[in-house]
């Protein structure tokens, strides 16, 4: 059973590819770009990602087979999209449409596995392998019913058992395109493996195979971080997005189930201010973080909305960066503000374009 089997052996060594690049516009100037400048560039890459995803997700779903080899200039783009700026993709893909929040959080866990790989110094060569396997982690959806997937309230303990099965179909869908389709499409143990484990843990207590510790492998538990946060930070129609902060604080606190050594790398690639973070400024304003700074050693621009001391909300400006220091992170649950969330959507999408600044 395919669920119990050990991870398999690779297909051809996916770390040399022999294919085609794909559109030029995604690979040229590989080198560093401001935020803002990389930030149009990965609207176009995430899109396209997309949309190659959404066809690669119906052709599995009616049964035309599955044809990944469109998919690797997608991550190529990725991948040099996280090199020129490592902070746009993730601004880009943490909106989600509800009816395309699969292909966009699958879009999202392949530039968080990228930027996660880049920072624990693994071998560049796996870069690109490391990428496919957040893009295709979720892959067995496609065999999910789509009432499920939409589904706006809790699912049933049936209906659970159906969602959960689409690890082992993932990975089966996976192992069959070995059979249908031509040799240089076979996709290695990095993407197999994550595909049918990211949903282990730890101690345990993970499905499908209950797999505990190190017999999970290293690239599934890194698919286990990036896919728990993107969870976590995306809004559903059952729930409202928590904040970067909140969602590193949830595994941090979680014990026993995500690798602390990996957490630890996951942690320093988001970054102390991610965009959409609740932060204090020296004024005692609540502000929300609005970019990733290009600047490693700078803090963001900011949108402060609230002031401490007359607990008023304020109109809403763009801080620039340095003109009110960022004092600290904070935890959205400790403020209790009503309808924070909404706030934050709101002030990001207000800020989507380039304002000037206050
Ligand atoms: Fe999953
Ligand atoms: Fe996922």
């Amino acid at each position: 059973m395919a669920g119990s089997a050990a991870a398999p052996e690779p297909g051809r060594d996916m770390t040399q590819p022999k294919r085609s690049l794909g559109p030029a516009a995604l690979h040229l100037g590989a080198r560093r770009a401001s935020f803002a400048q990389e930030r149009s560039r990965a609207r176009e890459i995430v899109s396209m990602a997309k949309a190659h995803l959404a066809r690669t997700f119906d052709d599995l779903r009616f049964g035309r087979g599955l044809d990944v080899e469109k998919l690797w200039p997608m991550v190529s783009g990725i991948q040099a999209s996280i090199t020129r700026h490592p902070g746009a993709i993730m601004a880009v893909t943490r909106l989600k449409d509800r009816h395309e929040y699969t292909y966009a959080h699958s879009v999202a866990v392949c530039g968080l596995m990228i930027g996660l790989a880049r920072q624990m110094g693994l071998d560049p060569a796996k870069h690109h392998e490391i990428g496919m396997a957040g893009l295709l982690h979720d892959i067995g959806k496609a065999r999910v019913p789509t009432m499920l997937l939409d589904k706006p309230g809790p699912l049933t303990s049936e209906e659970k058992m159906m969602m959960r099965d689409h690890a082992r179909l993932g990975y089966e869908s996976l192992m069959s395109g070995d059979e249908v389709l031509n040799a240089n499409q076979r996709l290695t143990s990095i993407v197999l493996d994550a595909c049918l484990h990211h949903h282990e843990r730890l101690d345990g207590s993970g499905y499908p195979d209950n797999q505990r510790g190190e017999h999970i492998s290293l690239y599934a538990r890194m698919v286990a971080i990036c896919d728990t946060y993107d969870v976590a930070t995306s809004a559903r129609v059952y729930k409202s997005a928590s904040s970067p902060a909140e969602a590193l604080d949830l595994m941090v606190n979680s014990p026993g189930r995500f690798d602390p050594e990996i957490l630890s790398a996951f942690s320093a690639l988001i970054g102390i201010f991610p965009v959409g973070s609740m932060v204090r400024l020296r004024s005692d304003r609540l502000a929300v973080v609005l970019e990733s700074p290009d600047d490693e050693a700078t803090s963001p621009p900011v949108c402060p909305f609230f002031c401490i001391q007359t607990r008023q909300q304020l109109p809403w400006r763009r801080s620039p960066p340095g003109v009110d220091p960022i004092i600290g992170i904070e935890l959205p649950s400790r403020w209790n503000l009503p309808v924070w969330a909404e706030t934050r959507a709101a002030i990001l999408a207000h800020f989507e374009g380039n304002l000037p600044l206050e």
